[in-house]
């Protein structure tokens, strides 16, 4: 004979047999046909299930399977979920809730991120402007050059010295003179004939 696991039908079958054999029978699981008491069942029935005869496991609600080894979560554990005992799902990284119903992203999703499973992994999908696993880093489109940090959507934060959206313009406390350019950070680069930390020297021609 094959080891089976009973459910609530044998529950109901089995009390009913208890309660109408009188107050001296023996308490327990030795009642009538249902029930042997010299029964054997190898392996043992797990998680409270009682032998009721020859490799039959009589289950406790909320267990099932041949030695009541499994427990049966209701509503089902979702998203991979595993049932650890009725009732009390063990969730994948990334899901929670009761029934691993709910994705959770760890830390959260930052800028109005939204928290999806992506092939039964919680992600993080980000508004076009912000990235990262989070979406916590703001995105320049324009890049942000001479060692600028991209601190909101299109904002840089410039360097001292740097200035403009992509801090690529160059700031020099003192102007450049005589059509001189600012190149890099009090830096002129002057145009001929003139020269110095200003352009402000005209060279002398022979
Ligand atoms: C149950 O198994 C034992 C041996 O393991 C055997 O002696 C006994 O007769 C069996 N009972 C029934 C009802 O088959």
């Amino acid at each position: 004979m094959g080891f089976v696991g009973l459910g609530l039908t044998v529950l109901l079958a089995a009390v009913v047999a208890l309660c109408s054999a009188g107050s001296d029978a023996p308490r327990g699981v030795a009642v009538g046909f249902v029930f042997d008491p010299k029964a054997r069942c190898e392996p043992a029935c797990e998680h409270g299930g009682i032998c009721i005869r020859n490799n039959t496991c009589f289950c406790s609600k909320g267990y099932e399977g041949e030695t009541c080894q499994y427990a049966n979560c209701n509503p089902k554990c979702k998203n991979g979920g595993m049932c650890l005992r009725p009732g009390k799902c063990r969730c994948r990284p990334g899901f929670g809730g009761r029934y691993c119903h709910k994705v959770t992203c760890d830390g959260g999703c930052w800028n109005g991120g939204e928290c999806i499973p992506v092939n039964g992994v919680a992600k993080c999908i980000c508004p076009s402007s912000w990235t990262g696993s989070k979406c916590q880093e703001a995105i320049c489109p324009q890049g942000c050059g001479n060692g600028g940090v991209c601190v909101a959507p299109g904002i840089c934060s410039c360097p001292l010295g740097w200035l403009g959206g992509a801090c690529h313009t160059a700031v020099c406390t003192q102007s450049c003179l005589n059509g001189g350019k600012c190149i890099s950070p009090d830096k002129c680069r002057c145009r001929p004939p003139f020269s110095g930390p200003r352009c402000e020297e005209r060279k002398k021609s022979n």
